[in-house]
């Protein structure tokens, strides 16, 4: 069977690497990253492609062998001459690109708020020079890595994708209008074009082999990464702040919809099936092929719950204080997860402590991350 060529810029990242690794362990597409490595390292595309290599049956061809390696190309997916470059040479190889997996983006909510340019720039700009070079080569299926944030402090928990998009800071809003950037393009080609939005809600642990995990440039935004450089000692935070803890939740901490990072990344491939399905489209309220669903567990956990799961399997006592309640974090952000696994057959299956102990096994086999430094 011919395989189909997948795009995923910003792939080497910390959720672009394990949807490139579940991409490839389908042996159906292979694989070319586009990444400014702004966030990542290239060490992270070498060890995916080692990981499929392992995990192919011991009689595979030399074709799916080949097939794990990624093509890495280091560009910026603002600059229309590299992504132009790509999409024509592989045209010119017979190795067409068949559908792209939009990834890269700036994703830390504060910094977004003070560096707002660069935040539309990369994820806005950035999104339009795509689509236009994708238009450009006729390839019109896109999968796009879109996020909780865009519900804004929603009324119903669980939440549905019915619920209305009301963006609360400048990086949701910056996926918010990607969505409907997308939605519109869709709708204006309804013959050509098909797309899927992938909202996430918190991706959490590593691939269980250890080698590729969340290794973020600088301190970690996100509480996972800052509980496992903790107790590895790369990040000695003093004090860490635990936001209010006289919430309407169970232990009055926030709670969140973590999700296991391989049960978020073979949501991809889902996706991407749908993509040549047009029965999946079927009920869209506007012309266009665009779809939008949660991925998330649709279970509830709190801050305490997961430093208390984390001291389990690091034995790492953590030093918290709480404080009080941090301006415009929402008591609860839960997915209903229903559509997705209704209409794209997606079904997380791992727990609380497959994404504790896959973490805790990342961050103690690479303390200091992908370069040892
Ligand atoms: N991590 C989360 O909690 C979370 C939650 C919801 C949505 N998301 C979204 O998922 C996607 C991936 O997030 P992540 O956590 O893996 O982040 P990440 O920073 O690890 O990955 C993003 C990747 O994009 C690359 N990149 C950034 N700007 C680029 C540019 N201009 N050109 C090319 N490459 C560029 C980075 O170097 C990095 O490899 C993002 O779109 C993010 O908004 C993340």
């Amino acid at each position: 069977m011919t395989k189909q060529r997948v795009l995923i810029p910003g792939g080497a990242g910390y959720i672009g690497s394990h949807i490139v690794l579940c991409v490839l362990l389908t042996r159906k597409y292979t694989v070319t990253v586009v990444d400014n490595f702004h966030n990542s390292f290239p060490e992270s595309m070498t060890r995916v492609s080692q990981i499929a290599r392992d995990e192919l049956p011991a009689d595979a061809s030399q074709e799916d062998k080949d097939a794990c390696t990624v093509d890495v190309v280091k560009g910026d997916m603002r600059d229309a001459k590299v992504l132009d470059g790509i999409f024509a040479d592989y045209k010119q190889k017979g190795d067409a690109i068949w559908s792209v997996i939009l990834v890269a983006a700036l994703k830390a909510v504060g910094e977004s708020g003070e560096i707002p340019i660069d935040y539309y720039e990369v994820n806005v700009s950035g999104l339009i020079t795509l689509l236009r070079v994708m238009q450009t080569h006729e390839v019109t299926r896109l999968v796009y890595s879109s996020s909780a944030t865009v519900y804004g402090i929603p009324k119903t928990i669980p939440i549905p994708e019915s619920t209305p998009l009301a963006a609360e800071s400048v990086y949701g809003r910056t996926k918010q209008m990607s969505e409907l950037i997308i939605k519109d393009v869709c709708d204006a080609y309804p013959k050509t074009w098909r797309a899927i939005g992938l909202r996430y809600f918190n991706p959490a642990g590593a691939h269980p082999s250890g080698l590729i995990g969340e290794d973020p440039v600088g301190k970690p935004g996100n509480l996972l990464p800052l509980l496992a450089q903790m107790a590895v000692g790369k990040y000695r935070d003093p004090g860490l702040r635990v936001f209010g803890d006289d919430y309407p939740t169970p232990d009055g901490t926030c709670v969140r919809d973590y999700i296991h990072i391989m049960d978020l990344a073979g949501g991809h491939v889902n996706a991407l099936e749908a993509l040549d399905d047009d029965a999946k489209f079927k009920d869209t309220p506007t012309p266009g092929k665009y779809k939008a669903y949660n991925l998330g567990k649709g279970k509830g956990m709190s801050v305490l719950q997961m430093i208390d799961a984390m001291r389990k399997v690091s034995g790492y006592e953590y030093p918290y204080k709480v404080e009080g309640r941090r301006l415009g974090d929402v008591p609860d952000l839960t997915a209903d997860p229903t559509l997705a696994e209704k209409e794209l057959g997606f079904k997380a299956k791992y727990n609380l402590d497959d994404m504790a102990s896959s973490l805790w096994n990342w961050q103690s086999k690479n303390p200091k991350g992908y370069t040892g430094q």
